[in-house]
């Protein structure tokens, strides 16, 4: 089975995502004695070939980096030179497309159809004096062949497009026009010499995420609230067993937390201040009455991270991985001056120490800490970042590569940091947030 991942806008980490869920031999995804190959990449997908099929519906769910889940239909060679509407003229037959791409529906029929790049040079435009043709008018073309195909063949068709001057639907479009329930999202997957045919298997749920966000009773956008598609990519970074039991030790208003029960994870979450954990206690009651969690599946208390083993010696848990969003310092509308930042990382470093040392007094060796350090953003790529994360090595903990060198030295396109980490970050934002992954010892 060959599959084609839409990648997330920061695709470093929805890549690193991928990579750790595949290691992890999960069976109700799919994964387990099921050998994976990643046969191509580019920043907008990630495509592998499996022996076994994968559970499509579940996996979308748990990933929080991926738009949308394709399955590889057919693949074309194509010449440099050719256009996609000249390579697939004679893929787009009424028999072909009614028995790959849709299923059986009684009712007018809604497509859409969607260009991805796998070389992003493709997406340059071309010379006014080149004979060339523009991929951003291929979507149109290709879909208004496909359409002409069917209403040859008597059927009666809607044909929806990506919106002006993009070569993708976006996954709000997929879901609001019911395309993968009355019809189908059709993808062409454009190499240099090749071209994949695929078809969408499920999209990510745009809504849900909206509503896990902005629907919550209490919000604080004083110390900020990490994004839940970010904190659930984090958490599966951890590489955690189902069922094991999480830490988050500066929970906020619990956004991890939240995230983290969604994964069917126990999850122990504490802050310093008492109104992050009121705060915590009604969303996550709202929370749990949304998403049927079942009871004594979280527990909150108020505790300074850097005293949190002996409330966690208490209750006699065993934490199998700490996943959280340490304080990132003050918030800036403007880049800070250099001294400031200076001293928010010292102070951050010492912080940062205090707590890795209360870690490590009930972490088991191989249980993993995966956080945030603040990253100021200079400009696009540009940050200035923590100077060393030597507060962790010093104290029994290894930093791991986001992505394991031998996956990423196939990928040349990413964005990992000097120290193997990645930064997610918003054009808005002068704080980033470097995204760590340690190992004890
Ligand atoms: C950026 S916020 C976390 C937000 C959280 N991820 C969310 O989405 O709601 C950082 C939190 O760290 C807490 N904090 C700061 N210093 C702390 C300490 N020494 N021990 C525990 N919590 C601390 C703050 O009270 C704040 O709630």
């Amino acid at each position: 089975m060959k599959y084609a991942f839409v990648l997330g806008r920061v695709y470093t980490l929805s890549i690193a995502e991928l990579v750790a869920i595949m290691e992890q031999q999960d069976a109700t995804l799919g994964l387990a004695d099921n050998p994976i190959t990643i046969l191509e990449s580019s920043p907008e997908l990630l495509l592998i070939e499996t022996k076994l099929p994968l559970k499509i519906e579940v996996l979308q769910k748990r990933l929080g980096g991926v738009i949308k889940i394709l399955q590889i239909i057919d693949t074309l060679q194509k010449r440099e030179q050719d256009s996609l509407n000249f390579t697939l003229k004679h893929y787009f037959k009424p028999s072909t497309l009614k028995k790959q791409f849709f299923k059986d529906y009684k009712g007018k029929m809604q497509f859409g159809l969607s260009v991805y790049l796998l070389d992003a040079d493709l997406a340059k435009k071309p010379a006014l004096s080149e004979k060339s043709f523009s991929i951003f008018s291929e979507p149109k073309r290709l879909g208004m062949m496909a359409k002409k195909a069917l209403t040859d063949m008597g059927e009666s068709v809607r044909l929806v497009l990506p919106e002006f001057n993009s070569l993708a639907l976006a996954s709000v479009a997929v879901t609001k026009n019911l395309l993968l329930q009355k019809g189908a999202e059709i993808c062409v997957l454009a190499g240099k010499h090749t071209v994949h045919v695929a078809k969408t298997l499920s999209v990510q749920d745009f809504e849900d995420y909206g509503r896990r966000d902005y629907q919550r009773p209490v919000r604080d956008e004083k110390q900020g609230m990490i994004p839940p598609k970010v904190a659930q990519i984090m958490l599966n970074l951890a590489g955690c067993k189902p069922k094991a039991t999480v830490l988050d030790p500066f929970c906020g208003i619990g956004t991890i937390i939240q995230e983290g029960l969604l994964l069917g994870y126990r999850v122990v979450g504490s802050d310093i201040n008492k109104n992050a954990i009121r705060g915590s206690e009604q969303n996550l009651e709202w929370f749990r009455n949304r998403y049927k969690i079942a009871p004594g599946k979280y527990g909150l208390e108020i505790s300074d991270a850097a005293s949190v083993a002996g409330l966690i010696e208490k209750s006699g848990q065993t934490i199998n991985a700490i996943v959280t969003e340490c304080t990132l310092g003050p918030i800036y509308s403007e880049f800070p001056n250099p001294k400031e930042i200076e001293k928010n990382f010292k102070d951050l470093g010492d912080l940062y120490t205090k707590s890795f040392r209360e870690f490590a007094k009930f972490l088991p060796s191989k249980a993993r800490v995966v956080m945030c350090v603040p990253a100021y953003r200079r400009g696009r790529n540009d940050y200035n970042m923590m100077p060393t994360l030597d507060f962790a090595e010093a104290l029994g903990y290894n930093l791991l590569e986001i992505i394991p060198e031998t996956v990423a030295k196939k990928i040349p396109f990413l964005k990992l940091t000097n120290r193997g980490t990645a930064i997610y970050d918003r054009k808005d934002q002068i704080v980033a947030r470097e995204i760590v992954v340690f190992e004890k010892q």
